[in-house]
């Protein structure tokens, strides 16, 4: 069940999704049972941006039949607070440590990648790209130009592998192989996709942030079909993830082509799902390794 993840020995192949599980929080509720039980082979912090964000208002979540609609906005401790008091304690988790940064320009990005990558706490970093370029106006991970010029901008910075998490919201397989070319080490999908929801009691939009990302169930097909056209583009590894609640589902990402794949909604119904899909993918692998 081991991979390595760009040069990183994982003890089996499912991670979290960033900002889908609080470790912290998760500690301080199941104390050190969580670390001898903990669900995932790597932890992925949730995206940190340079400054605090107090992210949207709310209502934040809208739950649709088989999905889930967030509005949550990236709130987080900023950059310095962060390395200061949220990394050791990620570092007592025991396993590698990916941190996920958003910035809105090359220069936002080069801080985070600088002060992120100097800690030795820290094994690889992942490049939330679906956020605007203040200076182009784009979606960077919505145009393969805009992804190639951040990679090349923050490559020279660290030797530390560098994932780009995909959008789903345009054809993901030219900006992988645009974050590829720019040096990225693997690419992560899919994000949530952009979604709204109306306020039952008025026409209204019923998330304080207008719209939001959808994930879980509903998700899944799409991520399999993007994982597979991604897989099929690029040479490096592929992190899949999108409505995975079973080992059944993972099993189907790394037969699309995943290296890894990441549980994400499917930990808010139950925090130990990660531990419960990689037992259960365990199982589907001998199964068909056996057919
Ligand atoms: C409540 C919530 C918060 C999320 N926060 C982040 C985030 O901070 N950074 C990020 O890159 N993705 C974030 N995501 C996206 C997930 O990491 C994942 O890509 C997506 O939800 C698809 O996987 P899933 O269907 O298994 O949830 C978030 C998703 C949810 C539901």
């Amino acid at each position: 069940m081991s991979v390595r993840l760009c040069g990183i020995e994982l003890a089996h192949p499912v991670l979290n999704g960033s900002g889908t599980f609080d470790a912290i929080a998760a500690r301080r509720a199941f104390g050190d049972e969580l670390l001898a039980q903990f669900p995932f082979s790597a932890f992925v912090s949730k995206t940190i941006t340079p400054e605090p964000r107090a992210g949207n208002p709310p209502p934040r979540l809208w739950e649709t039949p088989s999905g889930l609609i967030n509005s949550i906005g990236l709130p987080n401790r900023g950059l310095e607070s962060f390395l200061e008091s949220d990394l050791p304690q990620l570092a007592e988790l025991g396993v590698p440590l990916i941190v996920s940064v958003m910035g809105t320009s090359h220069a936002e990005f080069a801080r985070l990648v600088t002060g992120v990558a100097a800690r030795e706490e820290v094994s690889a970093l992942e490049l939330n790209v679906s956020c605007p370029n203040v200076e182009s106006g784009l979606i960077v991970g919505e145009s393969p130009g805009e992804t190639c010029s951040l990679l090349e901008a923050v490559r020279p910075l660290t030797p530390k592998p560098l994932i780009v998490k995909l959008t789903p919201n345009v054809s993901p397989a030219p900006v992988a192989v645009a974050a590829a070319e720019g040096g990225a080490d693997a690419v992560s999908l899919i994000n949530t996709l952009r979604a709204t929801a109306t306020d039952p009691g008025g026409g209204r939009p019923w998330l304080g942030g207008g719209r939001g990302g959808l994930s879980g169930a509903a998700v899944r097909p799409i991520a399999l079909l993007q994982v597979r056209e991604v897989a099929a583009a690029v040479t490096v590894p592929v992190i899949g993830m999108g409505g995975v609640s079973t080992g059944a589902h993972a099993g189907d990402l790394i037969e699309a082509g995943a290296t890894a794949v990441a549980v994400g909604t499917e930990s808010f119904r139950d925090p130990m799902a990660g531990r419960r899909v990689a037992s259960e993918l365990e199982r589907e692998l001998r199964r068909l390794s056996s057919v």
